[in-house]
């Protein structure tokens, strides 16, 4: 508790292009949950190393990943938004963590099996351990709820088992955290295969509405989207592309599956098609807008990134202390 406000703990990585998937099913339930709750968002740049990167590309992206935070709505006074290259604790109480987890539990994560397979040249440690920085990440905070994506919900799982591992032995020292999984534009699919999720390495462009796609470009990849021979606007399991297409519809309006298939009742794809791309345009363009007045001012952002450094650190901190304490770290003289 901060404030007496539950804390909430994310991060976003910034390799690849964000898509439409990252911001309606991420940041924009993370602007939602601001209020509520005490937030942490971190541009996670140390997990991003686990696979090479180019470094002043990785640089930009990192930053523009920062910047669209705020561009997305995420107030920078009032939610702590922050590189974790930035904040020592992290590697820090990742290392501790490290010994407090099995080799067996890292083998059977089903990420680190992905990535080993796609990056079989470069199976580094620190892919390995990915998991226990992010543990590291949520436990630095005391974090009540982490918002992620289904695909994470296994490391989540071995954060709290770890967390547990470690209050067992040496009393209550971490808060236990609980996945926050959203309920609408929870997994947004790709426009050429509606059983997969909208992914931002998609070799196919036509697949994912990236966040800097200008107007016709979305509009025209709406109008080739996937969807089927049924010629009906109906939210079910026979239609996963037209699901899919209802499903964006309504995170960017805020109807429901069945008022969009009201509104649409009678019509056909092409209209449904084209309405739902200008939807999204008119969603991103001013979000596009408010992210490049953003990067253009450097003393403002270079404000916010010192200023919510200071505060994770001080944060984070707290909790650090309190564990070096506990398994026996001879008090630092200050
Ligand atoms: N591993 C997460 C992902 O790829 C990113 C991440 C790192 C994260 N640390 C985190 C998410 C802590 C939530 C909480 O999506």
């Amino acid at each position: 508790m901060i404030d007496n406000k539950k804390v909430l703990f994310s991060g976003m990585q910034a390799t690849g292009n964000l898509t439409l998937g990252n911001y309606l099913g991420a940041l924009k339930n993370w602007v939602k949950l601001s209020d509520e709750y005490e937030c942490f968002y971190s541009v996670v740049d140390m997990h991003s190393i686990t696979v090479r990167q180019d470094p002043a590309d990785f640089r930009q992206k990192a930053k523009n990943l920062l910047a669209l935070y705020i561009a997305a709505g995420l107030d920078p006074q009032k939610n702590c938004i922050y590189y974790q290259s930035h904040v020592s604790g992290h590697a820090e109480l990742a290392w501790i963590l490290n010994c407090f987890t099995y080799m067996g539990e890292l083998n059977r994560m089903t990420q680190f099996k992905d990535k080993s397979a796609k990056h079989a040249d470069n199976i580094n440690a620190g892919l390995f351990t990915y998991p226990v920085l992010m543990a590291a990440d949520i436990l630095l905070y005391q974090t009540d709820v982490v918002p992620v994506g289904i695909d994470q919900l296994q490391h989540l799982e071995l954060t709290r088992d770890i967390a547990q591992r470690f209050n067992s032995i040496y009393g209550d020292v971490f808060t236990i955290p609980e996945p926050f999984i959203g309920k609408t534009g929870a997994k947004i699919m790709s426009l050429q295969d509606p059983l997969k999720k909208m992914s931002k390495s998609d070799e196919n462009p036509n697949a994912s509405i990236y966040l800097t796609d200008d107007r016709d470009t979305i509009i025209r990849k709406f109008k080739r989207a996937v969807t089927d021979s049924e010629a009906v606007i109906k939210h079910r399991e026979e239609q996963p592309g037209v699901s899919n297409l209802i499903e964006i519809y309504s995170a960017c309006t805020g109807k429901t599956f069945e008022e969009v298939e009201k509104e649409f009742d009678g019509k056909g794809y092409g209209d449904f098609k084209l309405a739902v791309g200008e939807t999204v345009a008119d969603i991103l363009s001013p979000l596009q807008a408010r992210h490049s007045d953003i990067l253009k001012d450097k003393a403002y952002l270079d404000g916010i990134v010192k200023e919510n450094a200071e505060k994770a650190q001080y944060f984070s901190n707290k909790t650090l202390r309190k564990v070096q304490k506990k398994v026996g770290f001879n008090e630092k003289i200050r």
